[in-house]
This record gives structure tokens, C-alpha cells and sequence, in this order.
């Protein structure tokens, strides 16, 4: 009665949750649109409202003796942002208190008013923000090229320890003035930058502490128009690629109706707008029988700092799934090999973005991306890129302008900027060294051996999660996977001692997903221990989707999952151990003995008993969809057990008539009908 009213309550949850999670869109917390020096507020076309610095509670604007305001000439017309500007001759402090800690953006604005006492073109001045310097030696004349304003653009986190401002220090070099014209603060989404982000050239993921502060070098929107704030949730601005663009005969533009672009969880508006995804560069045909080229382009950068670069992609140009694979080059260093793009969406035209990092070292002042075919002679040739951002990150002296921070006098400084360098690089490598030991010994204190009951191996399997919608049910995952008892979670701890900490010479075999290793758990249990590759969280889903299905059927024709471990980003599962492996291996490519005609018979019969148990038996219809011999294991006795259901998807229920016809599976195993398609 209780199990019941329980059931119920979760059901209705199910039913609820994810249209108040997907449906809600952020609704920034915190949104300062100041007008620095002005006296009405000035509407822009986009909903932004600037308001005068006076008139805002929660801004305290410079003391007025450091601060002159100057009108603008013509002020017959409408008023804008540009007609007015906030002067300072000193050191002069504007403190924003925000409603929410954590990242922001910051918008400055910079235009010179004219006026008869400063001559704001040359003024040269520093800007620092929250400790972080934005700009050291500025003068707008230098950095316009020649418009009448600037925006620039930053991320900066605003802590919560002590108070949640944000300080803006403007200091003027040497009797010379500095201004500001307006400054907007916007809260970002959490998570909006990973806490960890693989590097290029590949290596060891790097760790994106809180205290680094970015500034928008580029924000591009591949073979699409300029997107202006109107056009974006965050009122950032997307430039075309155009000027950045090096072979434009090789690329051609490529759009769809941006209604029809998907976002799946975990990817949002606020990451991009759709009218970026909508838009993107493909290879151009050339006149050749196999296209071989590279789409490149070139973005000037200043030296000396890391970049985040921020990948946008969405499959427009496929006709269907797994024929998109490409390469995609960071400085002529590899970024992603073979990359199948539907492998991370599992449907086309749906919304999808992978970050990197790339030092820029001295004397080279280029990002320079790349995107083109592999080495892949069966498929066409293709490539494609959607969106781009390249954030400037802040070097270890907590900069982003120039390698000498203005306020903080580093004696290091003095030294040869050769020292500089030296000892930044030190710095960090140290820095990321001592990370990597105190997460080892914290992860050691935290998992004390034996820490599970023993006589808790397996637990009752659920009846019910969830309704017929696989995708539902998945983001709802971690919220109930406990609660429902989806087979044992185990501990990292508990799982390196049962692989001998990933020996190698226990691994079984590997796959896309990571490597398989032999285990033994500690109460003597044989199991195969599946690792997808650590750090990465690349298929999150099918790792879901398999631990929710597989909890949810027990047959002797299908493989058991034993239990999983989804700790410190790794995503480990364990399954009853099949001592003579994939059917594959018995019928080529190895010298074991070949199967007799009833062995087969009997392999294939279990094999499709299994199937039919997940077409007709469970609760739910389970349709496999990537069945093949390296799917279906074999135990001591031959038994055939059903494996692998990372693509498996919840069907219809028989009074249902809607079935998804999206194509998934591995290249060779479709059905030839497919292959046709795909081949083109
Ligand atoms: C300030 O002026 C002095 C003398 O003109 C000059 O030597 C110095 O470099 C200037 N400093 C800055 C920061 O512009
Ligand atoms: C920008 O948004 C406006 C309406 O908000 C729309 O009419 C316009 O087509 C959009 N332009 C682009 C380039 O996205
Ligand atoms: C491809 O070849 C055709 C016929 O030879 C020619 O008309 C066309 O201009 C060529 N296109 C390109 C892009 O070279
Ligand atoms: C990439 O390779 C090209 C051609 O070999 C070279 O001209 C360019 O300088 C390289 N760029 C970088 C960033 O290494
Ligand atoms: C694309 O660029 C990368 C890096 O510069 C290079 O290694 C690769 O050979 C290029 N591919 C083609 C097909 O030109
Ligand atoms: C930097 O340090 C030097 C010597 O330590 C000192 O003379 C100078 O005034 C300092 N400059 C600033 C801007 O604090």
C-alpha cells in the first residue's frame, strides 16, 4: 500500500518535472544596465534599459569631487549611452552590490564625448575588476581602429565570502584622464564554463578555478549573419566569419529554419542562440573526385595567455545520423579525430558544443581552427562548424591585458620578462601538480575500504520508472537511480582494488566508450569492470541509458549488470563476468576452436530469445537497436547473453501507433536499406 502511494507520487513527478525543467528558461538574477554619468534612462531595442548611475540603489558611483559628467553635444535628439561619460583624474571606485554570487558578465563601454576640458581620445588609463586587471594602459584611439565606440566584454566571478561586489577600479596614468560610458552586469548560468577542460595538444584535463576571469576575443557565427543582442537571451553579440575565414572558395554556407534546431539537455539558448546553430560552413565541392582540404580560419590574439575555445556544432547537412565524421585541428594539433557528431546528439539538427584549451605561447599571436575530412574512405566527405568562441583567460599575475598586472607590483616584475615567463609556467604546472595529489588523497580519505554491506549486492528491480519516454526517464536519472535501487553503486575505491588499479593486463578488450578490465569484487565475484575514459563525460547518456535499462530486466539470455560507480566523473560499469567473451571472436579473427553447428544454433536461438524478452517480456517494449556479434557474450557453458544497450531506446506500448524511425547502430550492422542512404 505504502510501495503504492510512493509510486504514485514519483510517477507524478515524472510527469511534471520535465516540462518545469525544460520549459523554464534563466532569467538572469542579476541585471545592471548603468549609464554612467547620465540623467535619463535610455531604452534600448533589445529590453535593456540603462538607467543612470544616480538612480540605482544598489550602484555607488565615484564621490562626486572625482567626477565630471559631460553632456553631449547633440541633445536634441534622443538620448543614448554614447551621449554621456563619467570622467576621473584619480583613482575612482564604482561598487555594484549583485543579488547573486558566483560568474558574471561585465560589459564595458567606451566611447570619447566630446568636451572642451579632456581630450578622452588619448587618455590612457587601467581598469581592474574584483582584483582582476582588464585593461592596463588603455587608450581608446589604440584600440578602436577607427569606430566611434568600444565594447568590451568579461567574465568575473563574484565571491561570497565577504560581500557580493563587484569593484570596478578606474585609474588614470600619469595626468592623463580616465572615462566609462556604461556598464552592464549580467548573471550567467551556473555551469555555463566546465570546472575542467581538455587541453590541445591533448593532455591531462586543466582545472578552471572560480578566480579565472575571461575576455571575449571572438564570437563568431559560421555562414550566418550578425547576430545583434536582440538576437541572444545574454545580449551577446555574433560576428559572421567572414573576415576570419583563410580558403572561403573551399567553404559554402549551409542554414535551416532555426525553429528546427533541438536543444537536448544539458545544451540551452543561453549556451547559444538557435540562430547559431542554424547557420553553418560545409566543404564546398571542389572539382575532385575526394575532397581532401581543410575549412580554416585565423583569429588574431595576444600572446603569452591560454584560450578557452568554445565549439559549436549542429548536424544540418547530414541526411541521416553517423555520416557526419570529421577532424577538427586547434594550431595544426589534432582537437577531435573522427569526430561522429550524432554519436553525441543521437538525432540530427540538435544543439551541441565541446570546450578546449590552447596556450598561445610567445611569438605566435594566432588561433588558427581547423575542420576537414579523415581518413575514412567510405563515407562521404564532410565537415562542418556552427559557432565559435575564443575567451582570453587570466594569467596567473591576474591579468588579462599585458603580462604585468597594474595595481599588484610583483617583484618579479622587474626581472627579465624571460623570468616572467619562466615562472608563470612553473607556477601552473605546480599548481595543476598539487591539485592532482590533494584529489588523490582526498578521494583516499573519503572512501575508506569496505565500506559497503556485503549482503547488499543486488537489490529488487523496479517496476515502473518512468513512462514510455526513454528521454524522460534519463534526465530524471540521477534524481531516482538511488532511490529506486538501480543495482549497487560501488565505490572507486572498491573498484580499483578489484581491477589491481586498472591493470593493464586485465583488460578484456576496448571500445568507443573506454576499456573493459577483469575484476574480482571482494566477496570473490568475477565481473567485467567497463571504464568509460576517465574525466571525459562523453556518453553520459548511453552510460544512463544503460544502467536504466539493464536494472531493469533480468534473463538468463541477457547480461546482468552487477552495479556502477558514478564518482569524481567517472563513469564505471559492472557487469557478471562472460569467461568466453563476444561471439566475434569465436567465428574470425582469433585461432580459438570453431563452434560446432549446434553451439551456433543454440547461440542464435539464445540470442533471440533474449531479444524477444525485451520486445515482449519487460515492462516496457526495449528495442535494442545495435545488435551484433560483438554484442552478444558468451559464458563458461555457451549460454549467448544479449550486451551493450547504450543505444537501446523504450518503444511504444502496443496501443501506441507513433514510432521513431531515427536510425542508430554501427556502420556495417544497419540495415542495407540504411547503408544506401548513408552512402549516398
Ligand atoms: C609617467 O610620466 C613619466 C615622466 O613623463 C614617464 O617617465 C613615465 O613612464 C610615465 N608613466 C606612465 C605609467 O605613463
Ligand atoms: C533577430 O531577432 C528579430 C526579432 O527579435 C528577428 O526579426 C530577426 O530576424 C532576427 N535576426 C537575426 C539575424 O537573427
Ligand atoms: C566544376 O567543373 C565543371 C565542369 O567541368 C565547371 O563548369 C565548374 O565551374 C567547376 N566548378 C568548380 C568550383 O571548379
Ligand atoms: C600551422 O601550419 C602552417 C603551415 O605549415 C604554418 O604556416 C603555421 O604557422 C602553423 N600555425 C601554427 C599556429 O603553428
Ligand atoms: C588539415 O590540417 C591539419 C593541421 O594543420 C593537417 O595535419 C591535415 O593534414 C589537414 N588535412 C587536409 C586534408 O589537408
Ligand atoms: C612597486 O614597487 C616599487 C619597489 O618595490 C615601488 O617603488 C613602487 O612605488 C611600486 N609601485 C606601485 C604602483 O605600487
Amino acid at each position: 500500500m505504502e510501495d503504492s502511494i510512493v509510486l504514485f507520487f514519483l510517477c507524478l513527478l515524472f510527469v511534471l518535472l520535465p516540462q518545469s525543467i525544460f520549459c523554464a528558461s534563466f532569467t538572469p538574477l542579476d541585471g545592471f544596465f548603468i549609464d554612467c554619468g547620465g540623467s535619463n534612462p535610455t531604452k534600448f531595442d533589445d529590453s535593456r534599459v540603462f538607467k543612470p548611475d544616480t538612480s540605482i540603489p544598489d550602484v555607488r558611483f565615484p564621490a562626486s569631487s572625482d567626477v565630471i559628467s559631460v553632456a553631449g553635444l547633440d541633445s536634441s535628439s534622443s538620448p543614448t549611452l554614447f551621449d554621456s561619460a563619467r570622467v576621473f583624474t584619480r583613482i575612482s571606485v564604482y561598487t555594484v552590490r549583485t543579488r547573486q554570487i558566483g560568474r558574471h558578465w561585465l560589459r564595458l563601454h567606451f566611447s570619447p564625448v566630446q568636451n572642451s576640458h579632456y581630450d578622452l581620445n588619448s587618455a590612457v588609463f587601467s581598469v581592474v575588476a574584483n582584483g582582476i586587471t582588464l585593461l592596463h594602459g588603455f587608450s581608446f584611439s589604440k584600440s578602436s581602429a577607427g569606430s566611434s565606440h568600444l565594447l568590451k566584454e568579461y567574465v568575473i566571478e563574484v565571491e561570497g565570502s565577504s560581500s557580493k561586489d563587484l569593484v570596478l577600479t578606474f585609474s588614470p596614468w600619469n595626468g592623463s584622464a580616465a572615462f566609462i560610458n556604461g556598464i552592464e552586469i549580467v548573471s550567467m548560468p551556473k555551469d555555463f564554463f566546465p570546472s575542467s577542460i581538455v587541453p590541445v595538444p591533448l593532455g591531462p584535463e586543466v582545472v578552471i578555478s572560480s578566480q579565472i576571469a575571461f575576455e571575449t576575443a571572438f564570437r563568431v557565427n559560421m555562414g550566418g549573419p550578425l547576430l545583434s543582442p536582440k538576437n541572444d537571451s545574454l545580449w551577446r553579440t555574433w560576428e559572421p566569419d567572414q573576415p576570419y575565414i583563410l580558403n572561403p572558395a573551399c567553404a559554402r554556407k549551409v542554414f535551416i529554419n532555426p525553429n528546427l534546431v533541438k536543444y537536448p539537455p544539458g545544451e540551452s539558448v543561453e549556451i547559444a542562440p538557435n540562430w547559431v546553430y542554424a547557420t553553418a560552413q560545409e566543404m564546398a565541392d571542389a572539382n575532385v573526385t575526394e575532397q581532401r582540404f581543410n575549412i580554416s580560419w585565423a583569429f588574431q590574439v595576444e600572446e603569452g595567455f591560454s584560450y578557452l575555445i568554445r565549439l559549436h556544432f549542429c548536424d544540418i547537412v547530414s541526411m541521416v545520423l553517423n555520416s557526419l565524421i570529421f577532424n577538427v585541428y586547434i594550431n595544426n594539433q589534432s582537437a577531435l579525430n573522427s569526430f561522429d557528431l550524432s554519436s553525441k546528439t543521437m538525432a540530427l539538427s540538435s544543439a551541441y558544443y565541446i570546450d578546449f584549451i590552447t596556450d598561445v605561447s610567445k611569438g605566435s599571436n594566432q588561433v588558427l581552427l581547423q575542420v576537414g575530412p579523415p581518413n575514412l574512405r567510405n563515407l562521404p566527405s564532410n565537415a562542418i562548424l556552427n559557432g565559435l568562441e575564443i575567451m582570453k583567460m587570466s594569467n596567473p599575475s591576474q591579468s588579462l591585458d599585458g603580462n604585468l598586472g597594474v595595481l599588484y607590483n610583483n617583484s618579479k616584475n622587474s626581472e627579465k620578462k624571460i623570468w616572467v615567463v619562466l615562472a608563470i609556467s612553473c607556477f601552473s604546472a605546480g599548481f595543476v601538480v598539487l591539485v592532482v595529489i590533494l584529489l588523490a588523497f582526498f578521494l583516499y580519505l573519503k572512501h575508506p575500504k569496505k565500506s559497503e554491506d556485503p549482503t547488499s549486492t543486488w537489490l529488487p528491480l523496479p517496476t515502473h520508472v518512468g513512462n514510455s519516454d526513454s528521454k524522460v526517464s534519463i534526465c530524471s536519472f540521477a534524481s531516482t537511480a538511488q532511490s529506486h535501487g538501480l543495482g549497487r553503486i560501488l565505490s572507486f575505491s572498491e573498484i580499483r582494488e578489484a581491477t589491481k588499479n586498472f591493470d593493464e593486463s586485465l583488460v578484456l578488450g576496448v571500445g568507443g566508450f573506454g576499456k573493459v578490465y577483469k575484476g574480482v569484487l571482494d566477496n570473490g565475484v568475477m565481473v567485467a569492470v567497463k571504464r568509460g575514459n576517465p574525466g571525459s563525460r562523453q556518453g553520459l547518456t548511453e552510460f544512463r541509458t544503460e544502467i536504466l535499462m539493464l536494472s531493469r530486466l533480468r534473463h538468463r539470455h541477457l547480461v546482468s549488470l552487477t552495479g556502477y560507480c558514478e564518482e569524481q566523473n567517472e563513469m564505471i560499469l559492472v557487469y557478471e563476468y562472460m569467461a568466453r567473451g563476444p561471439l566475434r571472436k569465436h567465428l574470425y579473427g582469433s585461432n580459438l576452436p570453431p563452434l560446432s553447428w549446434k553451439q551456433r544454433l543454440e547461440i542464435c536461438i539464445g540470442a533471440a530469445k533474449g531479444l524477444h524478452y525485451l520486445h515482449t517480456g519487460a515492462a516496457d517494449i526495449i528495442i535494442h537497436r545495435d545488435v551484433k556479434t560483438t554484442n552478444i557474450l558468451l559464458d563458461e557453458n555457451f549460454t549467448a547473453k544479449v550486451a551493450d544497450f547504450g543505444l537501446s531506446k523504450l518503444g511504444p506500448s502496443l496501443d501506441q501507433t507513433h514510432v521513431s524511425t531515427a536510425v542508430k547502430g554501427s556502420f556495417g550492422y544497419l540495415d542495407p536499406e540504411v547503408r544506401v542512404i548513408v552512402r549516398r
